[in-house]
């Protein structure tokens, strides 16, 4: 009888202990709910930076700081490919947009999911956005972990197909996982 019970116990506890593990990190066993590019400058560049997500119910909260812009706005995107590697980092790929739309700016209807619009640098070449996003995704099929931040040169007009009219790429980090 003693023996029932201790296993039962014993099974009780290993039941708790998966739980315990499940939530932590939120939806997805083990899976971060919070990430960060670090971005650094492409062949001529001298801009840098970084992005961090978090998951915030189901949207995600995006701060990003850049500095060593020109002063007013710069296409800022999630790219495709977490690849960073040539000169001027079109081994990104383009806009990320695994539903097939349209490019657009960041509160479009019809967008890329990696459409975020512009981040605006002020005369010091600084740069600080915040926005919290519902088609950005830290988990599953269409997760953003993995892929590149890229900013630009120059505006995104949010109308020009597919780019925005962005330019050049000025700085790209990728996306991975954090604490
Ligand atoms: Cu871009
Ligand atoms: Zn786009």
């Amino acid at each position: 009888m003693r023996t029932i019970v201790t296993g039962a116990v014993f099974l009780l506890l290993i039941a708790g202990l998966g739980l315990a593990g499940c939530s932590r990190g939120g939806e997805g066993h083990g899976i971060s709910s919070k990430a960060i590019a670090v971005l650094n400058p492409t062949e001529g560049s001298k801009v840098k930076g970084y992005v961090s997500f978090e998951r915030d119910g189901k949207a995600v909260h995006v701060v990003a700081m850049v500095d060593g812009l020109s002063p007013g706005p710069h296409g800022f995107h999630i790219h495709e490919y977490g690849d960073c590697s040539s000169p001027e980092a079109n081994s990104a790929g383009g806009h990320y947009n695994p539903f097939d739309q349209p490019h657009g700016g960041p509160t479009a209807e019809k967008r890329h999911v990696g459409d975020l619009g512009n981040i605006v640098a002020d005369k010091s070449g600084h740069a600080r956005l915040e926005l919290t996003d519902k088609l950005l995704k830290l988990e599953g099929p269409h997760s953003i972990v993995g892929r590149a931040v890229i900013v630009h040169a120059r505006a995104d007009d949010f109308k020009t197909q597919p780019t925005g009219n962005a330019g050049a790429r000025v700085a790209c980090g990728v996306i991975g996982y954090a604490k």
